[in-house]
């Protein structure tokens, strides 16, 4: 893999096991499907593909998308609710460039995803956490929380969420809970903006229906990746939500500028997808990660020491562990460096600064053998200290 490379993210460090990064394995990645659907696309279409594209995004594409909503969800996806986006990141700015304003408070999961938490804070929102536990988001807290905000005169303008697989704990959020969340957001006309980056990759069945697929339209707004069930560098992805809301970013200025973002790409993409080439290569992605979530969650069974907890997620990339009691992950980091692992502390996660006692693995990135043997030396790790 890569070490110090000049044009990826991810770096590895020589004898260290990087459970630090939330990558999917560069190994697995679908570099000779994308190259032919690249060379399909660029002889019938080049003069297309190297042209503005249509603000929503490619017909190819926006086609494909609302095929695989109505398969996953069993919605009908009509015209108009979907937009072409460069990522969920992407999409996430562009709602607050649009949706927010400076000083607006945003509603946040804790612990939460702490890249999002750096856009939000580009756009110079006030961040407000709400708990997460092993039942996802806790709605009854957000309520709390809601009304405490309104006594003080201030009145959310979002709330981000993860409910599906969510980055860190790996929780999903319970059926119970979303219709709550959903009825609540409603009444208090508070937009969701679901991040449902992880949908994709589920290992023990399908995943539950999104919170877009259960709200009435302009509740929510569901933010879809090819991140994850394709290929982070491709920078592709799709947003839904009420034809008005698609409008408003389908008309800004951005598109209206510079086209549809990352037009090339969905291109290409469009045509990958519409080949029959997604599913083949998501069964690779599940077959190989489900793997490696069982194989790293066995190896924690064998390896750490009475005192810590974790839970085996249905999706996604991580393992969330809670350390033995007033053990800090920011003290264990360095020691386990030492034992040639590594990890992000929970404090990453939770911007007010809790989270010190826990700890969050991500086991995309490693054969069950190598996960056996970071689960080892997190082990030694913890015993050490
Ligand atoms: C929860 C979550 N949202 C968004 C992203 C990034 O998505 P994208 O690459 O589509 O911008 C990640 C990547 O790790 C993630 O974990």
């Amino acid at each position: 893999m890569f070490s110090a490379s000049l044009s990826t993210q991810l770096s590895l460090r020589p004898g260290i096991l990087e459970l630090y990064w939330g990558q999917p394995d560069p190994r697995l990645l679908p570099i000779e499907a994308v190259r032919e659907a690249a060379t399909r696309v660029f002889t019938q279409h080049g003069m297309e593909v190297l042209s503005y594209g249509k603000e929503a995004g490619p017909a190819a594409l926006l086609d494909w998308i609302r095929q695989r909503v109505q398969h996953n969800e069993g919605q009908e996806l009509p015209p108009g609710e979907t937009v072409v986006t460069a990522g969920n990141s992407d999409g996430l700015d562009q709602v607050c460039t649009l949706f927010t304003r400076a000083g607006d408070v945003a509603l946040v999961e804790s612990p939460a995803y702490h890249l999002a938490i750096a856009i939000l804070r580009d756009h110079q929102l006030e961040l407000e956490p709400v708990p997460v536990d092993e039942g996802g988001l806790r709605v009854d807290v957000l309520a709390e929380t809601l009304r405490a905000l309104k006594r003080a005169g201030r009145n959310p303008r979002l709330l981000y969420t993860i409910p599906t697989f969510q980055n860190p704990t790996g929780s999903c959020m319970a059926a119970s809970r979303r219709r709550a969340l959903i009825e609540l957001a409603a009444a208090e006309s508070l937009l969701i903006v679901e991040d449902d980056v992880y949908r994709e990759l589920a290992y023990d069945g399908p995943a539950p229906p999104s919170l877009w697929s259960e709200a009435p339209r302009g509740v929510v707004l569901r933010l879809g990746s090819f991140a994850k069930s394709l290929a982070p560098g491709l920078r592709l992805g799709w947003l839904n939500g009420s034809v008005e809301q698609v409008a408003r970013i389908t008309g800004c200025g951005l598109r209206a500028s510079g086209g549809g973002v990352n037009h090339a790409t969905a291109m290409v993409i469009g045509e990958f997808c519409a080949g029959g080439a997604f599913e083949p290569q998501l069964e690779r992605f599940r077959a190989a990660y489900g793997a490696r979530r069982d194989a790293l969650d066995a190896a924690l069974g064998r390896h750490l020491p009475d005192g810590c907890r974790w839970t085996r997620p249905g999706g996604g990339y991580f393992i969330w562990v809670a350390l033995p009691a007033g053990m800090d992950a920011r003290e264990l980091l360095p020691v386990a460096e030492r034992h040639g692992v590594a990890f992000t502390p929970g404090t990453r996660f939770h911007h007010d600064g809790g989270g010190a006692g826990a700890l969050r693995l991500a086991f995309s990135l490693y054969t069950p053998d190598e996960l056996e043997e970071a689960a080892q030396r997190l082990g030694s790790a913890i015993r050490a200290l």
